[in-house]
């Protein structure tokens, strides 16, 4: 019996601890203990932020909500996306149908962007299979740390600005700029033959030529801001909405390349890019795959559950990301007359895809997930019926459903082989 009682008691601590040791230390005050995540209701995604209006069709929601929800979001927390410069030209600066061991045709597109302030411009590093017979679908992201991190090919050019300073285990940075033994050192996150291969077209550009993320600096002057007058206002600006607007930029390039097919473009990003590539989705309608990894808060978790990254701790960190407006929701969740679900929702009927990391507590995977199942009523208004539920945060048992998908990969924060093959298999499902 004492025997027993002792064994009972160890085990007890045994699993408190390794409960204890499975979540991570707080190191900004934030939460990882579920039971003490707030009560909230959510804001009604058929609804105006205002509450004045309720969709109760497609049409209604596309005429009247969405169209307010963008406005508030732009608002109140991204900022307002600029528009379209007034000049653009695409410069074809290198191209060799020998990539990639002789399938692929690799174009490097200059994208030049000029208004009333200036001049500005992106280098897009664009892969064609070469003996595709029609226009084909492309995945498009950005990178981190150059094109030339993305691929080992001698012939990429090096960005010509500002790089990031980075400690990945296959690539460190510590001098702000890029280097010649970085070529392919971020390989992992992008399999650029694979997707070739199967006959689509990727396309990539460093987040850095269109904002440098220099996280605590405000970086505009250096940025594609730069262009538009200073007596415009967009004269300056958030970071994340900027690269939404390079993603936009650079699917007018995407658009303007006859081998692809402006029907099917996918968007892509990691971690801060998985969250544009989202608002990129919610913004621009001719994304036709929006794909979150990681996208984390404003992303796609749910904001009110305050569990690990919060809006106070994510514009704290860095001030530059976003618009100043956010900051009078600190710790006010509730105030703001949206949650991320009512982004997600924007993205409708268009195909979305979050993909989560089982140890990316900071990211909070249940709230991201939460994201897109709360955003469901939205997609019923255009006849998708597969939703996501919240059963679906299991660790690699992928949800593909007709408008939606979703999967917790096993491990931590990242962007990895098995993400890419569910995009590639939801893609497929739905005729790419
Ligand atoms: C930080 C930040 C996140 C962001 C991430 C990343 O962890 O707090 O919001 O998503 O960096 O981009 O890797």
């Amino acid at each position: 019996m004492k025997i027993k009682r002792i064994f009972c008691a160890f085990l007890a601590a045994f699993l408190a601890s390794s409960v204890f040791c499975a979540l991570p230390k707080s190191r900004f005050g934030e939460n990882y203990d579920e039971s003490k995540v707030p009560q909230f209701e959510l804001p009604d995604v058929l609804s105006t932020p205002d509450g004045k209006f309720k969709a109760t069709n497609a049409f209604e929601w596309m005429q009247v909500v969405r169209p307010q929800v963008l406005d508030y979001i732009q608002d109140q927390m991204y900022g307002y996306m600029p528009p379209r410069p007034k000049e653009m030209r695409f410069e074809v600066r290198e191209e060799s149908d020998g990539a990639l061991g002789g399938i692929a045709i690799r174009r490097q597109i200059r994208i030049h962007l000029k208004d009333d302030g200036g001049e500005h411009f992106i280098d897009l590093l664009l892969y064609i299979p070469k003996n595709a017979k029609k226009p084909v679908p492309v995945f498009h992201g950005l990178n981190f740390c150059g094109n030339h991190s993305v691929v080992d090919d001698p012939a990429i050019f090096l960005p010509s600005g500002w790089v990031r300073n980075t400690s990945y285990p296959t690539l460190i940075v510590k001098d702000n700029k890029p280097h010649d033994e970085h070529r392919g050192k971020l390989g992992f996150r992008w399999p650029v033959e694979k997707l070739l291969k199967l006959g689509y077209a990727f396309s990539t550009a460093h987040y850095g030529d269109i904002y440098p993320d220099k996280e605590k600096e405000d970086s505009s002057a250096d940025s594609i801001y730069k262009i538009f007058g200073k007596s415009s206002k967009f004269s300056k600006g958030p970071a994340t909405i900027a690269w939404a607007w390079g993603n936009s930029r650079i699917i007018d390039c995407l658009q303007a390349q006859p081998e692809i097919d402006a029907s099917k473009i996918a968007v892509t990003g990691q971690s801060r890019l998985g969250r544009t590539a989202i608002l990129t989705g919610a913004l621009d309608e001719r994304v036709t795959l929006t794909l979150g990894n990681n996208p984390g808060c404003m992303g796609t978790a749910i904001s009110r559950r305050r569990f690990g990254e919060r809006i106070d701790l994510i514009c704290k960190l860095f001030p530059f990301w976003f618009s100043p407006n956010l900051n009078k929701y600190f710790g006010k969740e509730n105030e703001l007359a949206v949650d991320q679900h009512n982004l997600v929702a924007c993205i409708a009927p268009r195909l979305v895809y979050v993909a989560s990391a089982s140890e990316d507590y900071w990211g909070d995977p249940k709230g991201e997930l939460m994201g897109l199942v709360e955003a469901e009523n939205v997609y019923r208004l255009f006849g998708a019926k597969q939703m996501p539920k919240m059963e679906n945060l299991e660790v690699e048992k992928p949800f593909h459903g007709d408008a939606m998908g979703f999967h917790l990969r096993k491990g931590a924060h990242n962007m990895m082989p098995y993400d890419w093959d569910n995009y590639i298999e939801f893609a497929q499902k739905h005729g790419w």
